[in-house]
Order: structure tokens, then C-alpha cells, then sequence
């Protein structure tokens, strides 16, 4: 089992459509999937056409009082599961961050689980909060959406620190950039200087209108609009992240 977080400190910076994209992308390689999705906004069970209602609630997963594989849900896919998020998920970092010992109660929840799947993608609320210390924790890749922007890197970086911090190196992050419009200098320019830091993937996902549609017509973009360049970044995207996760 691989798991795989799209985290970061900024929000709305596309990491539901991310995670969205890149668990379609995963099942159609042939590995059973599961999504948790980790946000009380429920966008990626929304994307993927689930009620917004975690069986048990945040307080019963995150006390320890309910196994993770009591609230997974199966999804229009045979290979996709998915556990879904709803409003009690908003004071996740607390009652986590109340469990006795964190980190171990989310590998424990994965590890029961995750044995029925090749892939998880955890989608995250942004923040450094106690979730997110148990994700640096227990992921094999933090996927970390960049806008290209001064404020979007610097970001980047305070999340570097903390991942740096956290799990004493910053190996596990796969940062890349998001919504990058290329007839824009500034986008173009740090592209450039991004592409010159091994860190970040290759890949970057332009701002697409077959990305915007995805919240409105819940069909991931790559299976909408396969020909979109936002599809095309995506599946770029996805096979670095299978390289860099050693998923081939
Ligand atoms: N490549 C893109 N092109 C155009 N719009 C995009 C793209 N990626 C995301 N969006 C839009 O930007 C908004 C935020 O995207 P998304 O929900 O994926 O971000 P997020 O990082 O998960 O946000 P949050 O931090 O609130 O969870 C959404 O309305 C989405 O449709
Ligand atoms: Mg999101």
C-alpha cells in the first residue's frame, strides 16, 4: 500500500482536483484505490457523487472507537473507495491532537484499511494542525499543489519547515506547481526558476476550464475532458508520482 496526501499550508491551490484526478488515474493503472477524504468541506466526496456523511463521525474515527474501513464507501468505479467527509471533520486537529498518541491511531486506521488497497489518497483540509503532522507521519509522498506566486512559494517553504521538522527530512515532498497560466510573465518565469529545483515534479497543471467544470459535473477531468491539457498535466503528473512512490 502506497499512501499519498495532497497537504499544504494554502488553500484552494487544487489539491481536490488533484486528488480527484489522480485516484481516477490510479485505478485506471489497474491498483484498487481508496480516497479519505480528510477536508469537513466534503469536495472530493462530492467529486465523486458520495453523501457527505461519515458513518460514526470525526469524534468515534479520531477516538479511536471505529475502525477506518467501517466508514469506506464504494464509488461508481469497482476500484475506488473512498471515505467520505462531512461537518464533524472541522475540529479534526483537535480531537487528534486529544488522542494519546496520534500518529499511531492513523497508521492503525490506515493499516486496517489499507491492506484491500494498492493506493490511498488522502485529500487534507490546508493547515499544520495535528492531521497534518499524522499525514507527514504516515505518507510515502506529500503532494503539495505550489501556485506561482511569491506568496505561493514562500508557503511552500514554511510547509518544507514543517515537513523537515516533522519527519527530519523533506524526501517525502513532491511538490508541483497549480492553476499556472502561461500567458502571464510572472507564471512563466517561475516556472522556469522552479524547474530548476529538483524538488518539485516536472509536471504542472494549468489553469483549465475542464478543471473548473469538475465540482459541477463530478466526473474527473481526466475521464470528462481526456484531451484537456489539464488532462494531459495530470496524467504527467501521475506518472512521476508512480515513479517517484515505486507504484511501477
Ligand atoms: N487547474 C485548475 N484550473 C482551473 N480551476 C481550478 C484548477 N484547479 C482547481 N481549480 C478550482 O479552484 C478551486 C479550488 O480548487 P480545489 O478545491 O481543488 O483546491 P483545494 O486546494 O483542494 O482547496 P481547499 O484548500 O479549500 O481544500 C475550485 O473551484 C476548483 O474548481
Ligand atoms: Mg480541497
Amino acid at each position: 500500500m502506497r499512501v499519498l496526501a495532497l497537504t499544504g499550508l494554502k488553500g484552494g491551490v487544487g489539491k481536490t482536483a488533484a486528488a480527484v484526478n489522480l485516484a481516477a488515474l490510479s485505478v485506471a493503472d489497474g491498483h484498487r484505490t481508496l480516497v479519505w477524504d480528510l477536508d469537513a468541506q466534503g469536495a472530493a466526496t462530492h467529486c465523486f457523487r458520495l453523501r457527505p456523511k461519515l458513518k460514526g463521525g470525526a469524534e468515534k474515527l479520531f477516538g479511536g472507537d471505529r475502525e477506518l474501513r467501517a466508514a469506506v464507501k464504494g464509488t461508481e468505479h469497482p476500484d475506488l473507495d473512498l471515505v467520505p467527509a462531512d461537518v464533524s471533520l472541522r475540529n479534526a486537529d483537535v480531537m487528534l491532537a486529544g488522542a494519546r498518541k496520534p500518529t499511531r491511531l492513523v497508521r492503525r486506521l490506515l493499516g486496517g484499511a489499507g491492506r484491500r488497497y494498492d493506493v490511498v489518497v488522502i485529500d487534507c483540509a490546508p493547515g499544520l494542525g495535528a492531521v497534518a503532522e499524522a499525514v507527514v507521519a504516515v505518507a510515502d509522498l506529500l503532494l503539495v499543489p505550489v501556485i506561482p506566486a511569491p506568496l505561493g512559494l514562500r508557503a511552500f517553504e514554511r510547509f518544507s519547515e514543517f515537513v523537515v521538522a516533522e519527519a527530519g527530512s523533506a524526501q517525502l515532498l513532491a511538490p508541483f506547481l497549480s492553476l499556472v497560466d502561461r500567458r502571464k510573465p510572472l507564471h512563466r518565469r517561475l516556472e522556469a526558476e522552479v524547474a530548476g529545483d529538483r524538488r518539485f515534479l516536472r509536471a504542472s497543471v494549468p489553469v483549465s476550464s475542464a478543471v473548473e467544470r469538475l465540482g459541477e459535473e463530478q466526473v474527473p477531468t481526466v475521464e470528462a475532458a481526456p484531451r484537456s491539457l489539464a488532462a494531459v498535466a495530470y496524467r504527467s503528473l501521475w506518472s512521476e508520482v508512480s515513479e517517484r512512490a515505486e507504484l511501477r
